[in-house]
This record gives structure tokens, C-alpha cells and sequence, in this order.
């Protein structure tokens, strides 16, 4: 029987992680749970940097980006002697079972607790990438979405009123996820994503175009992962002669209030988990699907999200849209 559970956020912040641990001391506490917080993801557990929360420390931060436990990347986890120093830890503090919140690396991580070690354990999705599957939406996502859009926004203005070209990088390592979204909503003429091949002259050829048709000034969006911003716009002077500059948004998109999706998110998903556990499920991530909450095998998961596809039409329409 689950007594107390432990919460922890990993990898890489997203806006919404401190509403997610909110949600879950909240709802762990309603259900007469005692909860734990453990600092600075895996390394916390490894050092066993926990203490117990109360529905006191959780108050005034549903508002707050960044995560009140702290959060770092952990490749030391991979030991064995690393994971079992943290199963020891759970053990000492009474911890039966862990809700583990954050991207892609967190899920790896939870399978290895869960499947190496017995230790229940839920996955909640927050990442700003959206990069993993069975679920629409990562906790942060759209918060990072909005933020890169409003800044975009802004380059805008001044784009047209010296007709450049803008050439605008995201975040997004391995996914053209928060390009594509924000290529979208920001009437971009182009995006330059990882899942699909950058060619150079068509993109040229693309913006000469609608030089040709009247347009003084196009905005580019290229994801992280795909190209640096700066190498594209020297190949676009080069090929062009257009006036060109590039804008990084960098880590601003991993800041900020949680947008109201990434607040809601969080909340419904933070139940869930709870709820898991307390029907002695484990080895699941929850996520949001045609707008139900529903939970996964972490491993199918993580399968899956290795090659998780991106909307070929979003990319299409961005085209279609531009002209
Ligand atoms: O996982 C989210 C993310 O913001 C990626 O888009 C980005 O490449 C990476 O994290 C940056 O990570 P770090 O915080 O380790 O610099």
C-alpha cells in the first residue's frame, strides 16, 4: 500500500513544472498521501536532498516558471551504483512510489527505477520540445510557443520597416516541434526543422520570389536542432543579396508564467498520476490525447517518441499560407 511518494522535475525546465508539483502534492495530500520533494532531480535522490512538503509549500507558485525543486540533467544516474544509492534513499525516507516530471531523459530514468528496481513510478510530460508521443501536449510547450511568438511579433515591426529578412532560431534539439507551432501562428514565409531536409536554394528561391511579388520582408524560423540561425542567413546573403539578420530567442522560450494550457495540464495531469498510484499502477506516462487523460507503458512511450512524426501538413499549410 502507497503511503508516501516522492516528486521530482529532471531535465531541462519548462513553464508549468511548479504547477505540476503543486497538483500533485495537492491532490497526493487530499488522499491522504504524505509527499516528498526531492531537489535537483536525480542528483537530489543520489545525494538524498529530500524533504517533505506540505500543502503550505506548494502555495503562490501555479503563476511561476522554472521549478521550485530545482532541476538538473543527470547522466550519472546511469550507474548502477548511482541508482542504488537512490533506491536507498527512497527506502530511508519511506518513499513507496515517485511521480517524475519532465522531458524524454526523465522517462528513460523512470523506466530504469521502475522495471530495474520495482519502484513504482508515474511520468509527467514537461518539456518545452513536445517531443514525445501519446500525449498532444508536454506541461510548457505552449507557454515556450507564445513566448517565441510574441517575440517574434516584435521582429516583425522591424523587419518590415528596414524590408529585411529575419531569420529566427528556436529551441528544439531534436524536434522541429516549437518551429513548426510557432512557424504557424507567426505567418512565417519558412521553417528549417529536423525531420525534414534543408535545401538551401529552395528557400532562396522562395524568398526572391515574394521579393519579386512585393514583399520587402520575410521571417525565417529554423529549429535548433536543424541549422544554426547565423549559417542560414549568410546563405541566404550570399544567394540573395537581401538584407538579412538573425534574432536567437535561446532560453527566454524556457521562462516565463505558464500559459493557461500548460497550467491546466499540469493540474489534470498531476491528479492523474496520483491516482495511478493509488491503483497500484507503475511504469506510466500520463498525457493528454483528443482532450482525455490517459496513461502509457513508459517503454511504448519511449519507443515510439524516438520517431515521433511531426504534421506534414502544418508544414505544407506554412507554405501555402506565405505565398
Ligand atoms: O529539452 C528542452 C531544451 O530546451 C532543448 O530544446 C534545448 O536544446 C535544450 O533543452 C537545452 O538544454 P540545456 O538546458 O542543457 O542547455
Amino acid at each position: 500500500m502507497i503511503k508516501k511518494i516522492g516528486v521530482m522535475t529532471t531535465g531541462g525546465d519548462a513553464p508549468g513544472m511548479n504547477a505540476v508539483i503543486r497538483s500533485v502534492v495537492r491532490t497526493a495530500i487530499y488522499k491522504h498521501l504524505r509527499v516528498c520533494g526531492i531537489k535537483r532531480g536525480f542528483r537530489g535522490l543520489i545525494d538524498n536532498d529530500i524533504e517533505e512538503l506540505t500543502l503550505h509549500s506548494v502555495s503562490g507558485i501555479i503563476n511561476r516558471g522554472g521549478t521550485m525543486l530545482k532541476t538538473i540533467r543527470c547522466p550519472e544516474f546511469k550507474e548502477k551504483k548511482n541508482q542504488r544509492e537512490a533506491v536507498d534513499h527512497l527506502k530511508v525516507h519511506s518513499i513507496d512510489a515517485v511521480v517524475i516530471i519532465g522531458g524524454n531523459g526523465s522517462l528513460a530514468a523512470g523506466a530504469l527505477l521502475y522495471y530495474d528496481w520495482g519502484i513504482p513510478v508515474i511520468n509527467i510530460p514537461a518539456s518545452i520540445d513536445n517531443d514525445l508521443c501519446y500525449t498532444d501536449y508536454t506541461v510548457g510547450f505552449d507557454t515556450a510557443v507564445n513566448t517565441a511568438l510574441d517575440a517574434i511579433d516584435k521582429i516583425r515591426d522591424t523587419a518590415s520597416s528596414h524590408d529585411r529578412v529575419f531569420v529566427v532560431e528556436v529551441m528544439g534539439r531534436d524536434s522541429g516541434s516549437i518551429a513548426l507551432e510557432v512557424g504557424l501562428g507567426s505567418g512565417a514565409e519558412a521553417v528549417i526543422i529536423p525531420e525534414v531536409k534543408f535545401n538551401a536554394d529552395k528557400l532562396c528561391d522562395l524568398l526572391l520570389r515574394g521579393y519579386h511579388r512585393g514583399k520587402r520582408s520575410s521571417i525565417v524560423i529554423v529549429a535548433e536542432g536543424a541549422a544554426r540561425g547565423h549559417d542560414v542567413a549568410e546563405i541566404i546573403a550570399a544567394k540573395t543579396e537581401l538584407e538579412v539578420r538573425v534574432s536567437v530567442l535561446g532560453y527566454m522560450q524556457r521562462g516565463g508564467a505558464p500559459s493557461a494550457l500548460s497550467r491546466t495540464l499540469a493540474g489534470r495531469f498531476g491528479e492523474t498520476a496520483v491516482d495511478e498510484l493509488l491503483k497500484g499502477r507503475g511504469g506510466r506516462m500520463v498525457g493528454m490525447v483528443g482532450n482525455k487523460v490517459i496513461s502509457t507503458d513508459i517503454r511504448t512511450v519511449l519507443k515510439a517518441s524516438k520517431s515521433k512524426k511531426i504534421n506534414m501538413n502544418d508544414y505544407k499549410l506554412i507554405g501555402i499560407l506565405a505565398t
